[in-house]
């Protein structure tokens, strides 16, 4: 699926650096077109998340106690890699979307880093312009993503001219006219003086899709890009993002509430619950085999023939030194899974899905379960799979 072996060939505009000049402005200039760059994708993440935090301050006026805020996501750590796809999946206030707004610099981070090539992303007005040419986002809405006044034309010529790829109008139209092509909007004479109103969900997508390629980007967050279209032309828009993926060998955030798309789609899937991931690892292993409860919770409720009867519920004997009994559950189905995801104002401390969880145990609400590494590139966080003493006491719930 991915090209991580083959050259890709990527033109990036000359004398372009995520550096910026001491008095915060860029050293970027805008440059006209030049010979491509051959991009060698390498084992290093091109983007890497560490301990992101967000939240969200309440703004309604409290007398007293301390302020309120909506605690969206927690301690989330993740890398893209060139020419790879990672499957962000969760129920719906997860906290998908508030990841990969953080990841675009949508929304300033309440503590945690950005890496991009190494180099941790700051905030003055260069080096983010450079990194937003860099790192673009798909929109969920297609309806509301392109701006109805405008045609197609000026959305690829706007993007086009912002980082100096044109050197004249003729030039210009050469360039939307081949981007039309590439998302299969053809004959692209028929598109480029479309208005969005004159467009289904799936061309106005197309077109979003055409946009973001105009900057040339090394990294895309697209957040459910399919999940507003019609059933039947979602698999032709994931078609078009795997091969513009493996052409460019663009690095993906793909984030998606459908498993099946997930596994379609993305090399890794990491699973996100009420704020917090939970799993990770290769797609395969984490839907054929989920180890965390909530995981096996989703996959149960995933529509998906491949995973049926498949479904493996935690099968471990876990001395946790505590007294506690290890849960063993070798059973095809997973138990009854009570109530709600939580609020995110006060969400459960320790593992934000004890309540629910069918396997809690004391520990589960008193310290937050440390990652454990399961091999092969798979991961959890779930004391079914740790030992409280593994769990550093920063993490541990404070009454
Ligand atoms: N701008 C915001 N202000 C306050 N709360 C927000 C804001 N954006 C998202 N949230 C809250 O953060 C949580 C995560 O939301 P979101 O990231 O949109 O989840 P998902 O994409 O998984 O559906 C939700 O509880 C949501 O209500
Ligand atoms: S840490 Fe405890 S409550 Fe959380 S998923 Fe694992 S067993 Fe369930
Ligand atoms: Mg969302």
């Amino acid at each position: 699926m991915s090209s991580n072996n083959a050259e890709v060939r990527r033109v990036v505009p000359p004398n372009e650096a995520m550096t910026e000049g001491s008095n915060g402005t860029s050293t970027h200039t805008p440059q006209t077109f030049e010979p491509a760059e051959i991009v060698k994708p390498s084992g290093e993440p091109i983007l890497e998340a560490l301990h992101l935090k967000k939240d969200f301050p309440l703004r309604a006026i409290k007398l007293f106690g301390p302020a309120q805020a909506v605690h969206a996501v927690e301690d989330t750590s993740l890398a893209l890699y060139p020419g790879k796809a990672t499957a962000l999946v969760g129920e719906s206030g997860s906290g998908k979307t508030t990841v990969a707004r953080l990841l675009g610099r949508l929304y300033e981070l309440t503590s945690g880093e950005i890496r991009f090539k190494g180099v941790p992303v700051t905030k003055g007005h260069g080096a983010m312009r450079i990194y937003r040419r860099h790192v673009q986002y798909i929109f969920q809405d297609p309806f509301s993503s392109l701006n109805p006044v405008h045609g197609v034309r000026y959305h690829l010529a706007r993007s086009l001219r912002l980082y100096g790829y044109v050197r004249n109008a003729d030039e210009e139209r050469q360039q939307i006219l081949a981007l039309l092509e590439r998302v299969n909007l053809t004959p692209a004479e028929h598109f480029i003086d479309k208005f969005p109103h004159q467009l289904s969900g799936g061309q106005r997508q197309r077109v979003a899709i055409a946009r973001t390629l105009a900057v040339r980007p090394s990294v895309i967050l697209a957040d459910e890009p399919v999940s507003m279209l019609d059933v039947s032309i979602r698999l032709d828009i994931l078609n078009l993002l795997l091969r513009l993926k493996d052409e460019d060998g663009l690095a993906f955030l793909f984030i998606t509430h459908d498993i099946a798309s997930a596994r379609y789609f993305a090399e890794e899937t990491l699973v996100m619950y009420a704020g917090q991931l939970v799993e990770g690892g290769p797609t395969e292993e984490v839907i054929q085999q989920p180890q965390h409860p909530y995981s096996q919770l989703l996959l149960s409720a995933a529509p998906d023939p491949d995973t049926m009867g498949h479904r493996q519920a935690a099968k471990m004997a876990v001395d946790m030194g505590n007294g506690t009994e290890a849960r063993v559950n070798t059973g095809e189905a997973i138990p009854y899974v009570r109530g709600e995801p939580p609020s995110l104002i006060n969400p459960p401390g320790g593992c934000r899905f004890h309540p629910r969880c069918p396997y809690a145990m004391p520990v589960c609400s008193q310290y937050r379960p440390p990652r454990t590494d399961l091999g092969n590139g798979h991961w959890t966080h779930c004391f079914l799979y740790s030992k409280r003493e593994e769990a550093p006491e920063k993490d541990r719930v404070v009454p």
